[in-house]
């Protein structure tokens, strides 16, 4: 996919450290730089090269039939991971996060919180991810639907493509005109939480425990779980960035002759600064909201 993140960076580490030649694996990565064009002519190289295997994190979530199809006529096993595929279906196996689920928890998480804190009206902002990409999309659609159940406002919702500088743009032009009327930002991931805190910074708007704004973030690279500890960010839902170990064991299923499981989803955690929300129901299941301490932090594998 590209760099974009420190998310990105743990998810290419992972790969890296899976498919070495020391495991067996000869490998060949390419990074896209979001550029899903790039992404569809690194497929068809693949493709050209006759790899056994094609592993894709899809930038976007629509446009694939076509070179999926080519993959097929090719022979050539294709498995997702990361973000969803969904135009098509002609993949092995998908390893990945239900980020709507991420978005519901975000907004049952607030619920509580805002709750308990006496709080009652939201005024939210949303710095979503990069556009048409599946992770965007569920966390848009899981944290609105929260929104709308409880009739919070949000006061706008743009796009700072999963990076810092996008993020700290986003919340610059937020600043000059939401100024005084906001009380919670929602940043879709850590990255454009960094900038987000740059730019409240800049504008003398607090957040995190104790703030004027309520600060989230999504997945909880350790750096961001140590500023929830410090209570910069009052909560951080974790993207699990760790697809590739579940991928191997995918490859291994195919080369006995036995068939992989379509959708695997990778398990995931919520992380708070404060210990007031000790449980949310999402979708009907009981979830624990972890208080994060140094042990939590220490424990934080990435
Ligand atoms: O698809 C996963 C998302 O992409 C992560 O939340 C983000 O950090 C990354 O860039």
């Amino acid at each position: 996919m590209g760099h974009e993140s420190d998310w990105r960076t743990a998810s290419t580490n992972s790969a890296y450290d899976v498919f070495s030649e020391e495991n067996g694996y000869e490998l060949s990565f390419v990074d896209c730089d979001n550029d899903s064009a790039k992404q569809l002519e690194a497929v068809r190289n693949f493709i050209q090269q006759g790899l056994d295997y094609i592993i894709i994190d899809p930038i976007v979530s629509t446009g694939w039939d076509a070179v999926l199809t080519e993959c097929e006529d090719a022979g050539i096993p294709v498995i997702i991971i990361d973000r969803t595929i969904d135009d098509s279906d002609k993949y092995v196996s998908w390893v990945g996060s239900d980020f709507k689920v991420e978005g519901l928890a975000c907004g049952e998480w607030l619920k509580a919180y805002a709750a308990d804190k006496g709080i009652t009206e939201i005024n939210a902002l949303v710095i979503e991810g990069s556009t048409g990409a599946s992770a965007t999309i569920g966390r848009t659609d899981g944290f609105k639907e929260i929104a709308d159940r409880e009739g919070w406002t949000i006061l706008d919702s743009q796009s700072g493509d999963f990076t810092e500088a996008g993020g700290q743009e986003v919340m610059e032009s937020y600043c000059q005109s939401y100024a005084g009327q906001f009380n919670v930002v929602i940043c879709q991931n850590d990255n454009e939480a960094a900038g987000a805190m740059t730019a409240m910074d800049n504008a003398g708007v607090t957040y995190g425990v104790g703030g004027d704004v309520i600060l989230v973030s999504f997945d909880a690279n350790k750096p961001y779980v140590q500023m929830v500890m410090d209570g910069k960010i009052n909560a951080n839902f974790e993207c699990n960035p760790m697809a590739a170990p579940t991928v191997a064991e995918i490859i291994q299923q195919l080369e006995a002759g036995e068939t992989p499981e379509k959708e695997i989803y990778v398990t995931e955690s919520w992380f708070a600064a404060e210990d007031n929300v000790a449980t949310i129901t999402v979708n009907g299941e009981e979830q624990d909201v972890i208080y994060v301490t140094q042990e939590v932090l220490d424990a934080r594998p990435y």
